[in-house]
């Protein structure tokens, strides 16, 4: 709590107008912070080693390693012979990633037309498999080098793979050639699922990568934020891939990052949960708004940049 001091003069967590009406005034300011950047990457790096870290790899999870799932208390999947196979050899990213943008998937993306800028990162990660087709282009952009996708997805929108795999494979092309980020060892319904997209995306010879997501990884990453004054049950997407572009890249800039129902202004106006939909999370799950202020210190530290608004 101690750090809401320096950005809010009160001693208690603020009220959602409150933050609105803080980032409505001063949003748009922002002086990038090299020694701030370079301390958070260093913190990153000694509790949860991103780079080498975020995906399971058959250098950091050789046969016969149990993946404790991050997800669920005691259960765990030893890697096999079936599992093995389908690891990536080491660590996929290389540093230094110059310009990195983290998209999330709030409403205030819709009309921004901040799709040009995004476009123009070295680097976007995108979270959930969200919908990129003309009609968002303006907004959101087109490029992807990262995205992740949750077993549930897979379940929800395609049948778990169980039938067809042709809907899930075409749908797949918006990302080019991109990374899936895939949490297959989190809890154990999503192994299954995980593993039968990968296997749709390498019969289908998709350009695609699957990474599946180190629980490890996952877990160091939730107990760092924790420690910051995170409580949620488990972390948002989003924030998972911020602490991903802050252990790798040199610079970070966040669109989409917007849990509240009010616009930042002038003028605050409603604004939808997500770009494409308006169906919100499962209350108890995250705990966005106290992600945003974390998120909204490190812009105000220039630390990352958050986008807020419509881009110019
Ligand atoms: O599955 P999850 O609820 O984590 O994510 P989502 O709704 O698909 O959105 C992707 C990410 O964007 C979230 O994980 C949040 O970090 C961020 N987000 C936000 O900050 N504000 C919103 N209104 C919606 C999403």
């Amino acid at each position: 709590v101690l750090c809401w001091f320096y950005v809010f003069p009160v001693y208690r967590l603020p009220s959602y107008e409150e933050i609105v009406d803080e980032v409505s005034r001063k949003g748009h300011v922002w002086q990038k912070n090299d020694t701030g950047i370079h301390v958070y990457r260093k913190l990153l790096k000694e509790c949860c080693d991103p780079l080498r870290m975020f995906a399971v790899t058959k250098e950091n999870s050789p046969m016969g390693k149990v993946l404790w799932y991050d997800g669920e208390l005691y259960h765990s999947h030893t890697v096999s012979n079936e599992t093995f196979p389908l690891f990536v050899q080491e660590p996929p990213l290389r540093r230094p990633l110059k310009r990195c943008v983290v998209v999330g998937n709030g409403g205030v993306l819709r009309h921004s037309g901040c799709g040009p800028e995004i476009d123009n990162a070295d680097f976007v990660m995108r979270c959930n498999l969200p919908p990129l087709s003309k009609k968002y282009t303006e907004d959101v952009g087109i490029r992807t080098h990262l995205v992740t996708a949750n077993p549930s997805i897979i379940e929800k929108r395609f049948q778990g793979l169980q039938w067809s795999r042709r809907a899930f494979v075409d749908s797949m092309r918006a990302y080019g050639s991109s990374y899936v980020y895939m949490p297959a060892f989190s809890m154990r319904p999503g192994t299954e699922p995980s593993l039968r997209a990968y296997h749709a995306l390498a019969d289908a010879s998709s350009n695609l990568t699957m990474l599946f997501a180190n629980p490890d990884f996952l877990r160091s990453v939730g107990a760092f934020w924790k420690g910051r004054g995170v409580h949620a049950r488990r972390l948002s997407t989003g924030l998972f891939l911020v602490s991903l572009a802050l252990g790798v890249c040199e610079e970070v800039t966040t669109y989409g990052f917007w849990p509240f129902d009010t616009a930042p202004g002038p003028p605050q106006s409603p604004v939808s949960h997500h770009y494409y939909d308006n169906i919100l999370p499962y209350k108890w799950f995250h705990a966005m708004p106290e992600e945003f202020l974390q998120l909204w210190r490190l812009h105000t530290s220039g630390t990352l940049r958050m986008h807020v608004g419509a881009c110019p």
